[in-house]
């Protein structure tokens, strides 16, 4: 974290709570959007800019702590909620980088703890999606429910509880956080009950727009009964253990159903309740997201699989098609939306665009696909190339962002100029993520280009980069 960014943000919490109610998110004088970082800088700073943003969508005047807001705007589309997904994912990153070490680690915890407390609220209406900052759920109609929200839940709250019994606050752990009683009366027993005995049930996407079995939802939900079972194991409570992996395995046999030899991906969705002709070809870019939440160390599904491989291939084909701004020349990268059909642009019936956390989606994963190949002593080729595909991405995304801190929802496929809910936690989220892989497959790989004479950031060096094995 550079240090002059975190005194200005030590120094200045009151007035960045205030930020976003004195500013019209939609002027453009918002000061975060001034500033204009060359890409190094800006993807050296991603850390602290998500850090920045998550500060200012949670503690908000009108909300209980522990809500994150997805967006602060109020007006259309209305992003002025705790969804379940998006508090869980920025607070996921958020306990990365507790553990990091990138933000006073005590303040970070305090943040977790009163998560955990507000989603004692949200956990009483498990089938609600989102909720209003202070703690009540949105009973408007919506599609729900949304099965990836507890799951999703779970895994910040297991880590939260890994943290706490290293510290030796067991008390803490068993009396909020997980004691094996059923019916469950702690948060991560709630969650994994309901992912453990629902995980089969029909469940409306990510997107809140479809009914069927999604990819993304059965992703997240075998990392959190995996690692929900490595913390029950570790609690003593064995049966719960076992039961909770043979559900994982269960899983699996139903995620590998998604591939699509013939096509060369996995499809976002299987037996879908509204009717065959929904997302016809089967591309969704939530399953890239899937890939990255629902990762869990195991080899499954990992990086470098082929499968995987081609889905991100496939998928950045066909959005490069897609979108007219994908065809000017001389821009880095390609944005990445969601489906082809895709009509939201914070309202429906438009076109849909490219998005900031779906294209810094992709560019993670080849990163992740880069770095999994050299930490297992594959071609150094290879791993160099889709080191440098995944940074194209970022360059992209840098462009759009125009050096800026600020990240809205989309970018229009057209112009290229940010729209829909501006300055979107989750959109933080993802180039924060992102950022802090390239960071580490770049020293990875620049230590090694240097013992070969090389080095990553100087063109000239192209002639010997190019004789690496
Ligand atoms: C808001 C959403 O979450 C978005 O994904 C969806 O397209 C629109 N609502 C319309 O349902
Ligand atoms: C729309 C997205 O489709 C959904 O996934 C998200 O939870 C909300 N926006 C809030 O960011």
């Amino acid at each position: 974290m550079s240090s002059l960014l975190l005194t200005v943000l030590l120094l200045s919490v009151p007035a960045a709570q205030a930020k976003h109610t004195a500013v019209d998110p939609y002027s453009r004088q918002n000061p975060r959007h001034e500033k204009r970082y060359s890409y190094r800088q800006w993807m050296e700073l991603q850390e602290d800019f998500a850090m920045e943003a998550f500060e200012a969508h949670s503690h908000l005047p009108d909300g209980l702590p522990g809500s994150v807001i997805a967006s602060p705007e109020r007006g259309d589309p209305d992003y002025y909620y705790h969804w379940v997904r998006d508090g869980a994912l920025v607070m996921n990153t958020l306990s990365d980088f507790r553990e990091r070490g990138v933000w006073n680690p005590s303040l970070i915890e305090r943040y977790l703890k009163e998560y955990a407390d507000v989603s004692r609220l949200h956990q009483l209406e498990m089938h609600q999606p989102k909720f209003y900052v202070d703690g009540r759920p949105y009973t408007g109609e919506w599609c729900r429910p949304q099965n990836d929200g507890p799951a999703l839940r779970a895994l910040v709250l297991i880590r939260l509880a890994r943290v706490q019994l290293a510290k030796g606050n067991g008390l803490y752990v068993r009396d909020a956080l997980y004691d094996g009683k059923l019916p469950a009366r702690t948060l991560i027993k709630g969650d994994l009950e309901f992912v453990a005995h629902h995980w089969r049930d029909p469940s409306c996407d990510l997107w809140e727009e479809y009914y069927g079995d999604h990819f993304y939802t059965r992703m997240v939900q075998r990392k959190a009964l995996v690692e929900g079972a490595r913390l029950a194991e570790q609690l003593g409570d064995r049966g719960a253990a076992d039961y909770y992996r043979q559900q994982a395995k269960d899983i699996e046999i139903e995620l590998l159903k998604h591939w699509d030899a013939v096509a060369g991906i996995f499809r976002v969705t299987r037996n879908y309740r509204d009717g065959a002709s929904v997302k016809a070809d089967g591309i969704d870019t939530a399953v890239v997201l899937a890939f990255l939440h629902g990762y869990t160390d195991d080899g499954f599904l990992k990086f470098s699989d082929p499968r995987v491989l081609s889905t991100l291939d496939t998928l950045t084909a066909h959005f490069r098609k897609l979108y007219a701004i994908n065809q000017q020349p001389g821009i880095a990268g390609v944005g990445i939306g969601r489906y082809t059909d895709d009509d939201f642009n914070g309202q429906r019936g438009h076109q849909g665009n490219p998005w900031f956390l779906l294209t810094a989606a992709m560019g993670q994963a080849y990163l992740r696909a880069a770095e999994e190949i050299f930490d297992e002593g594959g071609s150094f080729k290879r791993a160099f190339a889709l080191y440098r595909k995944g940074d194209s991405f970022f360059r992209r995304l840098h462009y759009h962002a125009k050096g800026g801190e600020v990240l809205d929802e989309q970018f229009d496929r057209h112009t290229g100029e940010m729209l829909s809910a501006p300055d979107l936690a989750w959109s933080n989220k993802e180039t924060a993520d992102g950022a802090h892989v390239w960071k580490n497959v770049r020293r990875k790989l620049n230590t090694y280009l240097k013992s070969c004479g090389a080095d990553l950031s100087a063109s000239r060096n192209r002639k010997a980069l190019e004789s690496i094995p």
